[in-house]
């Protein structure tokens, strides 16, 4: 049984709030759907009705979703982003060798902000706290300094939703669990 994290960095979604085989299939189907007017990546809501459905029943998700692909042993570098606290994130295709890690600065944090990623590099010299393999939908806190090591097979497609700036990762957690409980 794969394990199941609850923690500052990320909260493992179950099955009983999103259909996420569903939400594969959509990303899969929109992969090389590139928008009028977004980013590569982004994609709408609207013309997906089971996204709608999720948006009418989390009113917290973005009206966009981002589907990415990285290449074969793609790294993105320790970060942290500003224009979204948290977000849902659906392993797509070949995450098995892949890991996201989460670090804590060992000096006040020093950072360049990097506009085509919408992220903060972090400069600062820092320590590895956590590591993870998405075999399963998370919610991520974006606002920690993270990586990812992409593995060196195949390229890695991910399906990420972000979560309305409004919202803090806890405050999402805790109504996720409340969703489960009911
Ligand atoms: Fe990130």
């Amino acid at each position: 049984m794969t394990e199941r994290y609850d923690n500052q960095y990320i909260f493992s979604v179950p099955n009983s709030l999103f259909d996420f085989e569903r939400l594969q299939e959509i990303a899969l189907r929109n992969l090389d759907d590139v928008q009028e007017g977004l980013a590569f990546h982004q994609r709408r809501t609207e013309t997906e009705p089971y996204l709608l459905e999720l948006r009418e029943r989390y009113p917290f998700l973005s009206p966009l979703y981002n589907i990415s692909t990285a290449p074969a042993g793609y790294v993105v570098p320790i970060h942290f982003e500003s224009n979204r606290n948290c977000a849902i994130n659906v392993p797509v295709s070949y995450m098995e060798d892949s890991f996201t890690s989460f670090y804590e600065p060992l000096e006040p944090i020093n950072s360049e902000f990097i506009p085509f990623k919408v992220y903060h590099e972090v400069k600062t010299k820092v320590k590895k706290v956590f590591s993870y393999t998405m075999t399963h939908p998370v919610l991520i806190n974006n606002t920690l300094p993270h990586d990812v090591v992409g593995g060196p097979l195949k390229d890695r497609t991910i399906l990420s939703w972000s979560i309305s700036p409004k919202f803090r990762f806890e405050e999402i957690k805790e109504i996720l669990k409340d969703a489960i409980r009911q």
